[in-house]
């Protein structure tokens, strides 16, 4: 710390406080361990709640769309005429960490309030789908720019030393489901040469997209929920659901990966990438404080890609992570120094565009 008042980086020291204490009000909602508050949960309504309250006491004007999408609008009139929004979601996974959608929300606020400019944005059920922003896109409501701040949830910046980062694009996620169907049978008295077991059948699968994703590069499959039926010890299972959550940084490894994995996906979003003109601004702001500039790639998906997609021109900065890089997990890190820089960083960029 310098001057009395003020900490390392300039944000006044009561305001460094207030964005770690709101992180750990968000998290204190729901059951531990970790943050649970799955999109449209009674948990993610009280998240949105406590956000609103802040955004009134910022003296933002605050906004409810269809969806259930929450704005806190600084200026009703930007003399620029220009829309910019800046946030995250207030969802998390199940156990999921502090930092992962909170971080941006609690931020914004910050910058918007910092500068009276532009609009807080809190996007609804952003884990399961980016439900919240699909919506608005559909709707056709959108702003001329938009600006993410997020953890990296991985372990890059940590890496090379950096504490923020400038994303490029955003991968391509797929999900959908797979169904394996056997005979359902006497766990005791049927043997074994005569089972159809749709478990089984199910582990085959799950070793062979694993295997399969490994052969594209920088393509990822996971398998994160197996639904068994009838679902009893001494029952042979007689169905299997597998969920299939499938990425890969450009659209050829995208729809090859689709092709290999031989899954027909219910939901899809394209690779995505940032826009040049918010990253120069972005690069201004690191450059202009010494920063190095670490340039990467997302491979979680972000409402800032669902945006893009529609042509939105969008840009995400990331704060480095700690722990190794893990999220979605309580484990989540990142230090109260980097946070701060990247407040000051948002503030900053928020006030040239
Ligand atoms: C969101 O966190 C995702 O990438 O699944
Ligand atoms: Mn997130
Ligand atoms: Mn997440």
């Amino acid at each position: 710390m310098g001057l009395p008042g003020v900490s390392r980086y300039g944000l006044p020291y009561h305001r460094r406080v207030r964005v770690m204490e709101r992180l750990e009000w968000l998290y204190a909602i729901g059951d531990g361990p970790g943050a649970n508050r799955i999109g449209y949960s009674p948990e993610e309504d009280a998240a949105h709640e406590l956000a609103r309250t802040w955004m009134e006491e910022a003296g933002l004007r605050v906004e409810v769309d269809e969806a259930g999408n929450l704005f806190g609008h600084a200026d009703v009139s930007d003399p620029s005429g220009r829309r910019v929004w800046t946030g995250s979601h207030l969802d998390t996974v199940p156990e999921g960490g502090k930092f992962d959608g909170a971080l941006g929300v609690v931020a914004a606020i910050e910058a918007v309030e910092r500068t009276g400019r532009g609009s807080v944005v809190v996007w609804r059920d952003e884990e399961r789908g980016c439900a919240g922003s699909r919506a608005r896109v559909v709707r056709g409501e959108l702003p001329d720019a938009f600006l993410e701040l997020h953890i990296e949830q991985g372990p890059r910046l940590a890496d090379a030393g950096a504490p923020l980062g400038i994303v490029t694009g955003i991968a391509g996620v797929m999900r959908g489901s797979v169904v394996l169907e056997g005979r359902e049978g006497h766990a005791g008295t049927t043997p074994m040469g005569v089972r159809d077991d749709a478990l089984v059948k199910a582990a085959r699968k799950i070793l062979r997209i694993e295997e399969t994703a490994r052969t594209i590069e920088d393509a990822v499959a996971t398998v994160g929920q197996v639904t068994v039926e009838p679902g009893a010890a001494n029952v042979i299972p007689a169905r299997v659901e597998l969920t299939v959550d499938a990425r890969a940084p450009d659209i050829e490894r995208c729809d090859r990966l689709l092709e290999v994995l031989g899954f027909r996906p219910t939901y899809r979003v394209d690779p995505s990438q940032m826009s040049s003109e918010l990253r120069d601004v972005l690069r201004a702001e690191l450059e202009g404080r010494g920063l190095p500039v670490v340039d990467l790639t997302s491979g979680a998906g972000h409402d800032a890609g669902v945006l893009a997609t529609a042509g939105v021109p969008s840009a995400m900065l990331f704060v480095r992570s700690l722990n190794g890089g893990i999220s979605h997990s309580p484990d989540e890190l990142s230090s109260e120094d980097d946070v701060e820089l990247a407040v000051d960083v948002l503030t900053a960029a928020l006030a040239r565009l």
